[in-house]
């Protein structure tokens, strides 16, 4: 898509209900001509704009592939995501962002990808990655941190995905320790942090996102450990990916901005605030044993999660599953 076609999209969705085509004309310095040629080159690929005379053009509906500029067009004006490479399909965008970050693709670059054959989970498991319903996208960042400070930067994902869910969507996400995203309980979204580190710093962080938007149930694969579920199996609604990836990088790109300007504190607090755990008695389980019972207290620093047990002892857990009493 042409720079000037995605500058149109831009002001279509700043502005409500038409846009006359004089107004476009004067923002894009191009003639009335060239902004009917960009309208009819969005037409083509699936965009319904309406054309009214003496009023201007209406942005109907989008098509819901995940597009660069139609991305960019949400995203605004943003440091991540500057750089979008799209692939339709990617083995694991994880691995697609490190071989660019090893090249020395600027930070902030990010990889989508329509589908992934090989979909990377938490330890070892593998992420389900059908085409054309779900967002998997990674983004490559260069902090100036510690390496065990880079689990702080998996928390401002989940929390840039639950403000994008509550933005594009009338759904209520928490944040299941350590970075689940559920919805009703059951997760919609999963978090995928790598990273090439020296002793003394960090070379580049991957965050890996994966976002179940319009799966339908029959999508999932039968042996889940966990109960698993998409927006639109929840609310019925579809969801318009670019819109949502767009959503979900401005606000990463907000709270990038805040983590660099502030630190972790800003986005502890909120990620804490929004943890399904708050102020509740959490059991912890590994490989299926309970080992650990406390109330939630928060998290470290290092991302470990806090409990105090009844007889005040505070514990420090760094891995296992939560389950909520
Ligand atoms: C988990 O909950 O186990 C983490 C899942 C992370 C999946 C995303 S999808 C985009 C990125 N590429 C991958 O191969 N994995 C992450």
């Amino acid at each position: 898509m042409h720079d000037k076609a995605a500058a149109i999209l831009r002001l279509f969705r700043a502005g409500a209900g038409y846009t006359s085509g004089e107004y476009l004309s004067r923002e894009l310095c191009v003639s009335r001509t060239a902004v009917w040629k960009h309208i009819s080159a969005l037409r083509k690929n699936g965009y319904r704009i309406e054309a009214v005379p003496s009023r201007g053009y209406r942005l109907v509906s989008s098509p819901d592939i995940i597009d660069p500029h139609e991305v960019a067009a949400v995203r605004g004006d943003t440091v991540i995501g500057r750089e979008l490479e799209y692939v339709k399909v990617s083995l694991s965008t994880n691995a697609d962002a490190f071989r660019l970050a090893e090249q020395g693709a600027a930070e902030g670059t990010v990889v989508l990808a329509d589908s992934q054959t090989g979909g990377k989970g938490r330890r070892g498991r593998v992420w389900s990655s059908p085409a054309g319903v779900n967002l998997y996208c990674s983004v490559l960042l260069r902090p100036v941190i510690m390496p065990n400070e880079a689990p702080q930067l998996t928390f401002l994902s989940a929390v840039a995905v639950a403000r994008a869910i509550e933005q594009t969507t009338t759904l209520i996400p928490e944040i299941k320790w350590p970075n689940d995203l559920l919805v009703s309980g059951k997760k919609v979204a999963g978090l995928l942090n790598e990273m090439s580190a020296e002793t003394d710093g960090i070379n580049f962080v991957i965050l890996g996102i994966g976002v179940n938007l319009n799966m339908t149930a029959d999508q999932f694969p039968n042996d889940l450990r966990h109960p698993a579920t998409s927006l639109f199996l929840e609310s019925g609604i579809r969801v318009v990916r670019s819109q949502f990836t767009g959503t979900m990088l401005r606000e990463l790109d907000h709270l990038y901005a805040d983590f660099r300007a502030y630190g972790f504190g800003p986005v502890r607090e909120e990620w804490q605030r929004r943890c399904n755990a708050r102020g509740r008695q959490v059991l912890v389980s590994d490989s299926g044993t309970e080992c650990t019972g406390g109330r939630f207290i928060g998290i470290d620093s290092d991302g470990a999660l806090l409990l105090q047990s009844d007889d005040d002892k505070q514990h420090r857990i760094t891995c296992g599953d939560v389950r909520v009493i």
